[in-house]
């Protein structure tokens, strides 16, 4: 296999007009949904990146038929589906496909799914989700020697649901399931990302009854059937951030179109706090945010949270960011350990990082990044090795770039017409 690379000519500044696409870990969601409607849906506004692509595949897998252009549209008829059998390489290397799970289970009554891989960020149990479908009834077993998970019922009950961890994952899962359940399912200390209440306005649109997503207690009444429908996924939260940071790495001045601002307050809260303007705009078309940067960070202290707080997947580019700011920050990771997989790769920058402990990095400012040949370990971890190659002096080479591709959609192109040197090479 070829293998691929970004060449980077750091210390551009970026200006100008960025469009952002649809929000992946939605699409990765709201695809795996479109199962329970046993018809047709067409989505529309999926982004154009491997975690979709893959998707796809896992459900032509499976009988599913699906057509699908670059143009962001895709229709998903699961009429035709032949087998609840899921146990591909493609299934067991794609964390999202976990939400076959619910979607399966909840048409069919039964599933036999391997498990998931995905980004290497902590262990990443699935019990929540597993706690989830047994309390709706399904009988739930794990073979932890072949790495598959059976579930099947003989009918799904509605229940009372309180989640030990407030988990995205979990959240949506039994989401699916419990849209098909007799009854009523009451949800508790559940996930509010936007992406969980993208896939509520979805499952209501398929004729579910999904009410409080966004808030901490979601109630599910069941349906013995969904019907097909159309639905746009929403704009993404995460490349939205990746490109404000990006934005005041370099200096820059960018206006980022096609955003939700609400879905943004805890980045622009700590864009701001270093220094940053972050103007909210609506240009009769788009919502847009402009950041505009004209001065070193300030230090900052950043902890990760749930939803509406800062969130683990911005990260991995705000350390970046930091690397270069006026003084001593700290990071403190709190939903998944192991999730510093980058800090080695900024130290081959220059960068002065100390790990406190598994969850608290300190970053001692320094003048500039400068350039190195860097590896991504996960996608967020290169989203951050992006933002250090764009602010650094010199040439930064990014390597792995197969995990970007999963989550951000014609970066290079997007961040070329910024005025980034960024190319993609090969060999
Ligand atoms: C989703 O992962 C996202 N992935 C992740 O984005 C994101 O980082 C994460 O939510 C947090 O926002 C998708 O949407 C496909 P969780 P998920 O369940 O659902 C623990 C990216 O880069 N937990 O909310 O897997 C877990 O270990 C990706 O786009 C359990 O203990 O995350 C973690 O500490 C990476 N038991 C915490 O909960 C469970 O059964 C939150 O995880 C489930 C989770």
């Amino acid at each position: 296999m070829q293998k691929e690379w970004y060449e980077i000519k750091g210390g551009k500044r970026l200006e100008g007009t960025v469009t952002i696409s649809g929000a992946k870990n939605a699409a990765v969601a709201i695809i795996p949904a479109a199962i329970l409607a046993g018809e047709a849906c067409v989505l529309e506004n999926l982004p154009f990146i491997q975690d979709v692509q893959s998707l796809k595949e896992i459900l032509e897998e499976l009988g599913v038929t699906v057509d699908y252009t670059d143009g962001g549209c895709m229709r998903i008829n699961s009429s035709t589906l032949t087998t609840t059998k899921a146990l591909s390489e493609a299934v067991s290397s794609m964390r999202a496909s976990y939400y076959l799970l619910g979607a399966l289970l909840g048409l069919c009554h039964e599933v036999e799914l391997a498990l998931p891989g995905g980004c290497v960020i902590g262990a990443r149990p699935i019990d929540q989700h597993v706690k989830g479908m047994r309390a709706l009834g399904a009988e739930v077993e794990l073979d932890c020697d072949r790495n598959i998970v059976r579930a099947r019922a003989d009918k799904l009950v509605g229940a009372e649901i309180f989640f030990d961890v407030v988990s995205v994952g979990a959240t949506i899962n039994v989401m699916l399931a419990a849209c098909m359940a007799e009854g009523m399912t009451v949800l508790s200390n559940v996930a509010k990302e936007p992406h969980v209440v993208d896939v509520a306005n979805f499952l209501n649109m398929m004729g579910a009854s999904v009410r409080g997503a966004g808030t901490d207690v979601i109630r599910i009444t069941g349906k013995p059937r969904l019907h097909g429908c159309g639905y746009a996924i929403i704009p993404d939260q995460i490349e939205t951030g990746t490109f404000m940071i990006a934005a005041a790495a370099t200096a820059g001045d960018v206006i980022i179109k096609n955003v939700i601002p609400t879905h943004m307050e805890a980045v622009s809260a700590k864009l701001m706090e270093s220094g940053a303007r972050v103007i909210e705009g609506d240009d009769g078309r788009d919502f847009y945010l402009r950041v505009i940067m004209n001065e070193r960070p300030r230090p900052i202290n950043v902890k990760t949270l749930p939803y509406p707080g800062f969130p683990t997947d911005l990260q991995q580019p705000m350390m970046a960011y930091l690397c270069a700011a006026n003084g001593l920050s700290t990071i403190n990771e709190t939903i998944f350990e192991n999730r510093f997989n980058h800090v080695r790769e900024l130290r081959r920058m220059g960068a002065s990082i100390s790990l406190k402990d598994a969850s608290t990095a300190r970053v001692k400012g320094i003048n500039a990044l400068r350039g190195a040949e860097i590896y991504a370990s996960d996608l967020r971890a290169g989203a951050s090795l992006i933002v250090a190659g764009l602010a650094a002096s010199g040439t930064t080479c990014v390597h792995n770039i197969q995990f970007i591709d999963r989550g951000y959609e014609y970066l290079e192109k997007k961040l070329t017409a910024l005025g980034a040197e960024i190319s993609r090479k090969m060999k």
